[in-house]
């Protein structure tokens, strides 16, 4: 920019995750609070938002609250039946379609959920067929966060290839000191947009509709043994999954 020239204050700063399919998991947290304001802030870099409330999740926040603020459904159950849904499988299309998942807040009971590898409901369930980077946000009580049990189910999400964001320290909604604290929504979208490569960016034209979604990756071919590049797998099997 000239120098000499004077910034347009109305000029926005242009959206960072234009198209980008976010999966929002909110756990049962007094933080769940914060993932509205996350949710919100992902929706006006542009990004396409999918809260998964889980049912601890639902204690402190509503799916509606979350419809409201993201323009689409909010998933809950494993069962649920959504308006042009593509396949029955609501426990796995929203985590193999997704660009990114971040969890905020991910609970202690979460974060045990998954290193466990559960499938008990919904959030947990999908997070085995994810395969995009993930985003953990832990927020909880300080001895919760330092209890031996919480450190080793973290390392293990680390393990999975998992990044953790946080938690930071603080004052805590339960009156004590010291680390536990949800990363601030704004900081959670940087490091989104930090974890997401920015070349694949495709305008997601409206909620709904598959036009315009950006290409993934086709998946490598699985090869007979001795047959020179054919496909095992016939045609769109899910047979395998
Ligand atoms: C008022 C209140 C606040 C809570 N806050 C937290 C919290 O910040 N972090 C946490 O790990 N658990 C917290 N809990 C406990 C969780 O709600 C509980 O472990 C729940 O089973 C977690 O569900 P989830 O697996 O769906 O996240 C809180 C419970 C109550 C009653």
């Amino acid at each position: 920019m000239d120098p000499t020239e004077t910034p347009n204050p109305s000029t926005k700063p242009a959206p960072r995750l234009a198209g980008r399919r976010i999966l929002l998991g909110v756990g049962g947290g007094i933080a769940a609070y914060k993932s509205c304001d996350l949710s919100s802030r992902l929706v006006k870099e542009q990004a396409h938002v999918t809260a998964v409330l889980t049912k601890g999740a639902r204690r402190f926040v509503t799916p509606f609250a979350f419809e409201a603020l993201t323009g689409n459904a909010c998933l809950t159950r494993n069962f649920q039946r959504l308006d042009g849904q593509r396949t029955p499988y609501p426990h796995i299309d929203p985590a193999t379609d997704a660009d990114l998942v971040v969890l905020a807040p991910a609970t202690a009971n979460l974060i045990a959920r998954l290193a466990a590898g559960m499938a008990d409901e919904l959030l947990p369930t999908l997070m085995l067929s994810v395969r995009c980077p993930v985003l953990v946000c832990p927020a909880m009580n300080v001895q919760m966060w330092q209890h031996p049990a919480t450190q080793r189910n973290v390392k293990t999400l680390e393990g999975f290839g998992h990044r953790l964001c946080g938690p930071g320290s603080g004052d805590l909604a339960c009156g004590m000191t010291g680390e536990g604290r949800m990363i601030e929504p704004a900081e959670i979208v940087e490091q989104i947009v930090a974890l997401l490569p920015k070349t694949q960016t495709i305008p997601f034209p409206g909620s709904g509709s598959k036009k315009g979604r950006m290409r993934r990756a086709p998946r490598p071919k699985k090869r007979k043994p001795g047959s020179a590049g054919e496909s095992a797998e016939g045609g769109k099997s899910k047979g395998k999954r």
